[in-house]
């Protein structure tokens, strides 16, 4: 088979070869083209329907498995239907293997191979997920299915850590049968028995049959608190709703980002303060609640936290005056790349996933000369460590850490010196 007879709709056998990040797999079409592909392990031989033709790759589905020696038996039932965790049939070893990899080469390709890639960090708990967002359409509760917005029903995410099970069921309970759609955040309290609920209301209309949905929520034992927005009408929340999270309990409002695997966000922030030692003055970036910026104003050190949500500020200001540490935390609500001058000596940055290439310039432009650089996407990363690097930065140290396993994404914590 050559190129010009691949089509979309053409359909070969191949062998799975290796995970890529992001949740795919990767195998060789009979043309030599790579294919990514969804839902098999390295091993398997596959007969794939080709479902998007480029020059250099292709997209294929799945039709049929003939499982390789190596694969793991998918634990959840909605596994192939449901979008999350593409990457369960491939055994947590190799998914490992696989960002350890990529972390690597792609340090590599910035001509540092001196540089310390420290061992993947990873946790062997299977409800390792604290927070969960989903999706709401009036007759199903759940998540969308690879690559596409149908909604696929969902009663049981076994990735779920309790009470989340217990709070999906009540969500399902009170809002099937209300005539709306949105998304709903499920986010558990570190070590209780409950937890807060966010929804993100699409339809004017269902906002006061919602309101009442939430009502009846908060007074089941496992909800503590929620919150409902709604664009052009007024926010509402109800109980408590915060949870105090991550080493160092900070309050976290039920809309505001919260890391999804609690362990792993403890222990990032101590290999992060592990890095910033001696530090006297932080500016931080994409702070969030504060989840860094308390361990660090902890440690006496001076902390200006830039984050644009401004419940999460608000949050932050009221922890600060209650902890009396206002003389080391500055909040700030503001876009990153606007955060104020300051004699910085370390800059700390945690940003979303499309990474921090509007900042890097003002970064570059503070005295600091210590980078701490807390990444979701390995892509992103490896283009922001590349500007820095062509801009007379040195990566000193990386490692990754496994924290959404099985959804093929990573976390890493890059250190950079001028
Ligand atoms: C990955 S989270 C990190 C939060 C915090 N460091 C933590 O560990 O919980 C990214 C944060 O960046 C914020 N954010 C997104 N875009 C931003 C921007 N342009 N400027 C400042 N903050 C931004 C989000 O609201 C979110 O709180």
């Amino acid at each position: 088979m050559n190129s010009a007879d691949i089509q979309i709709g053409t359909c070969f056998d191949l062998t799975v070869e290796r995970p890529a990040l992001g949740g795919d797999v990767i195998g060789t079409a009979p043309d030599g083209r790579i294919v990514f592909l969804r839902g098999a392990a390295p091993g398997d031989v596959v007969s794939a329907k080709v479902t998007a033709v480029k020059k250099k790759f292709l997209r294929a589905e799945v039709l049929q498995v003939t499982p390789g020696p190596d694969r793991s038996e998918p634990f959840c039932s909605s596994f192939g239907e449901c979008g999350g965790c593409p990457w369960q049939s491939i055994p947590q070893e190799t998914q490992r293997h696989a960002i350890d990899n990529t972390i690597s080469r792609s340090i590599l390709r910035l001509a540092q191979p001196d540089v310390e890639v420290a061992p993947t960090w990873f946790d062997d708990r299977s409800d390792w997920r604290s927070t969960t967002r989903l999706r709401w359409n009036g007759a199903q509760v759940g998540y969308f299915a690879s690559g596409s917005h149908r909604l696929v029903d969902i009663e049981i995410c076994p990735i779920l850590a309790p009470p989340l099970p217990r709070m999906l069921s009540t969500v399902r309970r009170e809002l099937i049968g209300v005539d709306g759609q949105g998304t709903v955040r499920l986010t558990a309290e570190h070590g209780e028995d409950s937890g807060t609920v966010s929804i993100e209301l699409e339809s004017v209309e269902s906002y006061q049959d919602t309101s009442k949905a939430l009502r009846r929520l908060v007074l089941e034992p496992e909800v503590h608190g929620a919150t409902l927005r709604c664009l052009g009408r007024p926010t509402v929340s109800m109980g408590e709703p915060t949870n105090r999270l991550g080493s160092e309990q900070v309050p976290h409002p039920a809309t505001a980002f919260v890391q999804a695997h609690q362990t792993g966000s403890r222990a990032l922030v101590i290999d992060v303060m592990d890095h910033l030692k001696g530090a006297r003055h932080v500016l931080e970036l994409y702070a969030g609640s504060g989840n860094f910026t308390f361990a660090l104003a902890g440690r006496d050190v001076r902390v200006t936290a830039v984050e644009v949500d401004k419940a999460a500020i608000g949050r932050m200001k009221r922890e600060a005056s209650s902890r009396k540490l206002e003389h080391l935390v500055t909040p700030v609500s503001a876009p990153a790349h606007k955060a104020p001058p300051g004699e910085y000596d370390s800059v700390l940055l945690d940003p979303p996933r499309a990474g921090a290439k509007e900042a890097l310039p003002m970064i570059h432009r503070t005295g600091a000369n210590r980078i701490v650089y807390v990444s979701c996407d390995p892509a992103t990363l490896a283009r922001d460590l590349r500007w820095l690097v062509e801009n007379g930065w040195g990566i000193a140290y990386v490692r990754a850490y496994d924290l959404f396993p099985h959804s093929g994404h990573a976390e890493a914590v890059a250190v950079c010196r001028r």
